[in-house]
């Protein structure tokens, strides 16, 4: 893929209402979420799930994008269809996952550095060749007591700059996950301020690394107060955050922006969104999206619990939550939506 077509496909990731699936779970994730709900902890299980997802009707029609785990990219349906082919006949793009996880920092208590860039760019060969188009590397910042520091941050936005110019070399759109965590009491002005010093970092680093920036998709957090901050706040008043946040600390190159969910609920993300968009998507210079996974899944595994006869079921409210997120990229979402 040359620079055109990556920004091509940058562009299509984000047009119109659709927003990216993220089915990236690692093994250990996707098996924590399996043992919740009883579910069993095996590779078949995890086929059968990431078949139901892939299998689901309409999809294509809110779903732009689904972002896969190596050994999901790998897998096949059960009548021996490899999941990629099925991604992308139903006119979905592929994604990948390519970080190999948040691991303790050393010298810096409390914190996470992410790793995988080892062996980075044979892998991003590998996948390009398997029919991927974009990939996903995700670092994490915890907000506390003289945290995230700076050595935490920077060297977290050096990894995302050097992972997102290898993706660009190989020809792989790169979407960049720096994402403030929503654990503990922080205030929602302490997670702003946490927010721009991250993105501010990460695109420095990402000019440094001359990443083309037409190319690449940024996937933040929004700004949230903790969640056990005593001091909630409404749903217009996160948007006007976020979007401030992001006003201030991201360049109007970027093909676009794609939120992930982090944890809230599946309604909450989708309300938070829809806000940002009704209120502000007229002054913004990039389209606001989403590339949830929890907010998207959750019901539906739910619903699943692993057994045959619920699939029907699940899929629908797979559909539904892609949906719903459809109608909140263009500002038209409504909570009686959920009930409808
Ligand atoms: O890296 C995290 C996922 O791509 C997004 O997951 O929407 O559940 O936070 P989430």
């Amino acid at each position: 893929m040359n620079a055109l077509e990556q920004m091509n496909t940058a562009r299509a990731l984000v047009a119109g209402d659709k927003g990216l699936l993220a089915m990236d779970e690692s093994d250990p994730t996707c098996n924590q979420r399996f043992a919740m709900l009883g579910i069993p902890q095996t590779e078949e299980a995890r086929r059968a799930y990431r078949e139901l997802i892939v299998t689901t009707p309409n999809l294509s029609e809110c779903i732009s994008g689904a972002i896969l785990y190596d050994e999901t990219i790998r897998q096949q349906k059960k009548d021996g269809t490899p999941f990629v082919k099925a991604i992308t006949d139903a006119g979905i793009i592929v994604g990948i996952k390519v970080d190999y996880g948040a691991k303790d920092m050393a010298g810096h208590p409390g914190e996470k550095i992410t790793e995988g860039l080892d062996g980075l760019r044979e892998r991003l060969i590998e996948y390009a060749k398997m029919g991927a188009r974009f990939a996903k590397w995700r670092a994490v910042f915890s907000v506390g007591n003289g945290v995230p520091s700076r050595g935490c941050i920077e060297a977290n936005a050096q990894t995302l700059a050097r992972y997102a110019a290898l993706c660009q070399e190989t020809g792989l759109v790169p979407i960049v996950e720096p994402e403030v965590l929503m654990d503990g009491s922080h205030s929602l002005q302490r997670c702003c301020e946490v927010t721009v010093e991250v993105l501010h970092t990460v695109f420095n680093e990402l000019y440094t690394q001359q990443v083309t920036l037409e190319g690449m998709i940024l996937k933040p957090n929004m700004a949230l107060p903790g969640l056990s901050c005593s001091l909630q706040v409404g749903v217009d008043e996160v948007a006007d955050a976020t979007v401030r946040c992001l006003l201030r600390s991201v360049p109007a190159a970027i093909a676009g922006i794609a939120f992930l969910s982090g944890g809230q609920s599946a309604e909450l993300a989708s309300a938070r969104l829809n806000a940002m968009n009704a209120a502000f998507e007229m002054r913004l210079p990039w389209a606001l999206s989403f590339s949830f996974a929890r907010a998207i899944q959750q019901p539906a595994l739910e619903i699943w619990r692993g057994e045959e006869a619920n699939v029907s079921a699940a899929q629908k409210a797979l559909y539904h939550r892609a949906r719903c997120n459809r109608f909140a990229r263009l500002g038209e979402y409504k909570s009686t939506m959920e009930t409808s």
